[in-house]
């Protein structure tokens, strides 16, 4: 009882309630947050991640637009079942270059984390034009006027701009050059070898197969960029943290 009764002296004086309250908060504060200053860096080094391409972060405006987000997540935990299905599961650094991330815990629809080059640009312009066409028990709406949807460069320069104010490391190179990059990559005949250089692994073709550029070519360039920057034949975890 006696441990009670000097609690209740806390308890009765407001300042000194506040005052040990700070404590106790501030102890398990420190506990939490400087461990974090002695991790050399909380995301691991990955080979491969970069910036998206103009076309791809283009692609990836189209996804956010859509809410396609709503029912796809693009975050593989680390579960046997996951991994089995999906692939290896996702690294931070697979979305460190993401404003906003896609992880998310709603799956209506498959984890599209690795959704790239699982399958043709023409099976996702006919799953996309009418779902129900290859995989009749499918509940995903119609995208189809994303094919009548012209796409241009207008804004892509303030659009490369924008992500590197928030840390994406775009250089000025990447930005000056962004309107041509982003006509590249949807040209098969053009020369695409700047491209290439700034965003290596970059699939340079006309995606929905038909003239011009629309929003479905950009939203495919993105679905089949998808988790493919990062060699998982080779990627060794960083087992030292
Ligand atoms: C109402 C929920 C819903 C929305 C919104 C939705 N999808 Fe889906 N999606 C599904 C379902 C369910 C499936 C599984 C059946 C199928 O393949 O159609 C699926 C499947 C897919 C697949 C094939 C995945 C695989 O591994 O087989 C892709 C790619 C895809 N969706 C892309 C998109 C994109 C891009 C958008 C936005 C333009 C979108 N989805 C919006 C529900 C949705």
């Amino acid at each position: 009882m006696a441990i009670l009764d000097k609690h209740k002296v806390i308890e009765k004086n407001a300042t000194l309630l506040l005052v040990f309250s700070l404590l106790v908060v501030s102890i398990g504060g420190l506990v939490e947050i400087v461990p974090l200053f002695y991790l050399q860096n909380t995301i691991e080094k990955v080979e491969g991640m970069r910036p998206y391409s103009p076309l791809e972060l283009t692609g990836r405006d189209i996804y956010i637009r859509e809410g396609c987000y709503v029912c796809h997540s693009q975050m593989i935990r680390p579960m046997r079942d996951e991994v089995e299905r999906y692939g290896n599961y996702s690294l931070a650094a697979e979305s460190m270059y993401d404003h906003p991330f896609q992880w998310g815990s709603k799956r209506t629809g498959p984890d599209l984390a690795r959704i790239g080059g699982k399958y043709s640009d023409e099976w996702h312009v006919d799953h996309l034009v009418d779902p129900q066409s290859v995989v009749p028990e499918s509940i995903m709406p119609k995208y189809a006027f994303l094919l009548d949807r012209e796409v241009t460069p207008e804004y892509i320069e303030d659009r490369l701009r924008t992500d590197r104010a928030v840390g994406v490391p775009y250089t000025d190179e990447m930005i000056e050059n962004a309107r041509a990059d982003f006509l590249a990559q949807a040209d098969p005949d053009s020369d695409s070898e700047g491209l290439l250089a700034r965003y290596p692994k970059a699939q340079v073709r006309n995606f929905d197969g038909r003239p011009g550029i629309s929003e479905m070519d950009a939203l495919i360039a993105y679905l089949q960029m998808l988790g493919t920057l990062v060699d998982f034949s080779t990627f060794v975890p960083d087992a030292s943290r």
